[in-house]
């Protein structure tokens, strides 16, 4: 395990989500992990943060409500590339992802959310602010492009509590 500054590691942070990360949730003894392309890290209100997007519908949505934590596991490698298409297509309404895509969960250092075992740099993060939507703000062709179904984001931005290669 080995600390990092997520900073200098921006580029390979937004590298690879842009081909799939695993955010992960969990509450009341239950965990989830889903597979996700967007995200933001940055520099705000002193502290450095990351912004993920969930969708009302998903699973994830229900967990990340009932506790303020989660975390991002970024793989490395291509060996999660089969877990990333699983976690990203069925829902742990109806399946234990884990389970299923064999991921191994083992316990946040500082949150009470697991990371994803050996995906090589994870981020854990505290909720400091939950925002939703405002469709009358929201470019048009986007909304029609991406929110036809009306199944709106949450934006849930987290400060990093910790950061690490493992
Ligand atoms: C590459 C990729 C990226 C995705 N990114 C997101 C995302 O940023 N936000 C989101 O709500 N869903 C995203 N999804 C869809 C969810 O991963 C998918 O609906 C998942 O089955 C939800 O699982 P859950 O119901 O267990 O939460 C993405 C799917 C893929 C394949």
């Amino acid at each position: 395990m080995q600390n990092i500054n997520a900073f200098e590691h921006a580029e390979t942070i937004l590298k690879v989500l842009a081909k799939g990360a695993f955010l992960t949730t969990a509450a009341d003894g239950k965990q989830n992990t889903m597979t996700i392309g967007w995200g933001a890290l940055g520099n705000i209100w002193g502290r450095s943060v990351f912004t993920v997007m969930v969708r009302h519908s998903r699973y994830t949505h229900e967990l990340i409500e009932a506790h303020d934590e989660f975390t991002v596991s970024l793989p490395l490698t291509a060996a999660f590339s089969k877990a990333l298409g699983l976690c990203g297509t069925k829902s742990g309404r109806d399946l234990d992802k884990f389970a299923a895509a064999e991921l191994v969960a083992v316990p946040g250092q500082v949150v009470k959310v697991p990371v994803i075992k050996g995906a090589g740099l994870q981020l854990e993060c505290r909720i400091v602010e939950k925002r939703e939507m405002a469709p009358e703000n929201f470019d048009k062709a986007l909304a029609e492009k991406w929110y036809a179904d009306k199944d709106w984001h949450t934006y849930y931005t987290g400060e990093i509590v910790a950061a690490y290669l493992d």
